[in-house]
């Protein structure tokens, strides 16, 4: 589906379900927990914008466990929900749970973060930006900065989720095609400010005040932010003495960015409710075969 076609459906949708008080639909979202400034936007999106696609929206948030998603899930599958939407916290382990949907016949979205499972038919479809090209905008902006001769060091997000593999991998897709061009320190900061400065604080240690480090690539803002203020503790210049790049373009990171302590940042856009309810309500009134993937638009934005 293009985004043409989306965002014309969004509207046209959003419009119908306001102007004719169209049927309601009672959907459980299963989110991952409110880790960083990111993931709460997102939430609230979601839930200021259900009623106008006629959405009675159960939220569930599972505090980064998997085993409250599954709790949840399965609470949702007892109430005969319409519709499940899930973000989940990691890739693996949803086979059962979303077997036990499909035989309920509740059709599952998954929204923002991936599964892995052999049987897609186990969910109608993910509505998602592209975590892989977030990681290579990341890193072709970085060889681009450095000349393409840059050590470097990465706080990872959470082990096992969707962002961590993704992003990664597309960031050393990228930088692996020059040979200047290596990460030489790597540990996850689990999406958090503090996380972040903690892994940051291990670099500077592990590094000799990160001499020889010229970038810190982190999956998301506020790792970065965390980083940011590690790195100043020790006397050190973030986004001049180390190239800061990250993922997310929350606030706090434009704000950073226009201090000159950040120099540049991939949006991942949490205002996308516009891009999901529609997808799912027209689902549920036209149940018909639906893109396994569909794809929400990222942007890097690199500071002035
Ligand atoms: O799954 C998306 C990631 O989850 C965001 O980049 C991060 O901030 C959030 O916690």
């Amino acid at each position: 589906m293009t985004l043409t076609r989306l965002l014309a459906g969004a509207a046209l949708s959003a419009l119908l379900a306001t102007a004719a008080q169209a049927q309601t639909y009672t959907i459980g979202f299963s989110q991952v927990g409110s880790e960083g400034d990111w993931r709460p936007a997102f939430s609230r999106n979601m839930q200021e914008q259900a009623a106008a696609y006629g959405v009675d929206l159960k939220f569930a948030d599972a505090q980064g466990k998997q085993e409250e998603q599954l709790r949840a899930v399965r609470a949702f599958i007892a109430q005969d929900v319409d519709a499940i939407i899930i973000a989940p916290v990691v890739v693996t382990g949803w086979e059962d749970v979303l077997q036990e949907a499909k035989d309920a016949e509740i059709p599952v979205f998954l929204v923002d973060r991936d599964v892995d499972v052999a049987d897609k038919s186990l969910y109608a479809t993910r509505i998602s930006a592209d975590f892989n090209l977030e990681g290579r905008l990341a890193g072709a902006w970085l060889a681009q900065e450095s000349l393409r001769d840059c050590r470097i060091v990465e706080m990872q997000s959470t082990t096992g989720s969707a962002p961590a593999i993704e992003r990664k991998g597309g960031f050393e897709a990228v930088i692996g095609q020059f040979p200047g061009m290596e990460i030489v320190q790597t540990q996850s900061g689990e999406f958090t400010t503090e996380g972040g400065k903690r892994v940051m604080e291990a670099f500077i240690k592990a590094t000799n005040n990160l001499e020889g480090i010229c970038a810190a690539f982190a999956h998301n803002d506020n790792m970065q932010l965390g980083a940011i203020q590690a790195m100043k503790e020790a006397g050190l210049n973030p986004g001049e003495d180390v190239l800061m790049v990250s993922v997310d373009y929350v606030p706090a990171i434009v704000t950073a960015m226009e201090a000159g302590d950040a120099n540049a940042s991939v949006e991942l856009r949490s205002a996308v409710a516009e891009f999901i309810y529609p997808v799912v309500t027209g689902y549920l009134e036209n149940p018909t075969e639906l893109d396994k993937w569909i794809v929400i638009p990222s942007d890097l934005h690199v500071a002035n």
